[in-house]
């Protein structure tokens, strides 16, 4: 039989972590996580819903001393009901919590804490009021994006930003139900919304909002306009064009081929080479 460290993944960057984690978003990440470590901000990283890692090898590269970074998913373990049971067989059947914990080792040295369990658990995990940063991302099912809704409230501090994903794809409607109707009944503040993610607090909204729109004023690679939306200005981005910021370097990145290596970026390598070899 082969040992399983033969099979692990080996990521020689972030762009060969499967998963779902476009440009924008992540420059959103970049801009709200360093926001709040230039002004101090204490308290935890949470994320619901991991997959094989992408978003929380990113994240995990803004965890300062003394803080905790939570991750929970079902991984291999099965769900409590036949709904999420059918959505995990469908889209993630694949996934082990081996090959997460392989890919973030590539990144970080230490793992986040891992909550293996379905994402309910996390209000008996995490202390409440302790997160500055909740990333919702694990069932797309509406009772339980309401109940992750519910729990990443209780779990932020103050002035916390919550991140809620597909919150207006065509096969989860469910998740819109529940990202707006948080907005609608439980004071959460819309700051802005891209193709797939939705940022809001329950905290103050005028001093973030008004550094957000600062910020994409200076941006040339997205459009953004803003839309008033349950009495708040709400930022929509079109973020197709945005260029990558700065991602975590893997141990393997030397493991990357010569012709990917000299051309720099990740995600514009393949198609130069590709461009080289066709002649264009
Ligand atoms: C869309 S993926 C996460 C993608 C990841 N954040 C990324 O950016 O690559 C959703 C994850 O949620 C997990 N999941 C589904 N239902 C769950 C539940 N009830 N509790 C916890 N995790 C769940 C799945 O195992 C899957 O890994």
């Amino acid at each position: 039989m082969q040992h399983e460290s033969h099979v692990l993944p080996r990521p020689a960057g972030l762009d060969d972590v499967k998963g779902w984690f476009h440009n924008i978003d992540q420059v959103l990440f970049d801009w709200f996580l360093t926001r709040q470590r230039e002004r101090g901000q204490q308290g935890d990283l949470l994320e619901l819903g991991v997959y094989l890692g992408k978003s929380a090898i990113f994240m995990g590269q803004y965890l300062e001393e003394g803080q905790t970074f939570t991750v929970c998913d079902l991984f291999d373990s099965p769900a409590d009901d036949a709904a999420n049971d059918k959505e995990m067989n469908k889209s993630y059947s694949s996934l082990t919590r081996t090959a997460f914990e392989a890919n973030y080792r590539a990144f970080h040295d230490e793992l986040p804490v891992v909550v293996q369990g379905p994402s309910h658990v996390i209000t008996e995990r995490v202390e409440q009021g302790s997160c500055r940063f909740v990333h919702v991302d694990a069932s797309h099912l509406y009772e339980h994006v309401h109940g992750d809704i519910a729990a990443a409230r209780e779990l932020l501090g103050e002035d916390g930003i919550v991140v809620l994903d597909d919150f207006r794809a065509e096969h989860c409607p469910g998740v819109a139900a529940a990202t707006w109707g948080a907005v609608a009944t439980t004071g959460l503040k819309p700051l802005c919304i891209t193709a797939t993610k939705f940022y809001g607090t329950w905290g103050s909204f005028e001093p973030v909002r008004t550094e957000l729109g600062g910020m994409l004023s200076g941006r040339k690679d997205f459009w953004h306009g803003a839309e008033e939306v349950a009495g708040h200005s709400m930022i929509r981005i079109d973020g197709r064009k945005a260029r990558i910021p700065a991602q975590p370097k893997s141990r393997y990145e030397k493991e990357r081929g010569p012709a990917t290596a000299a051309a720099g970026s990740p995600v514009t390598a393949p198609r130069r080479l590709l461009r080289s070899l066709i002649g264009r």
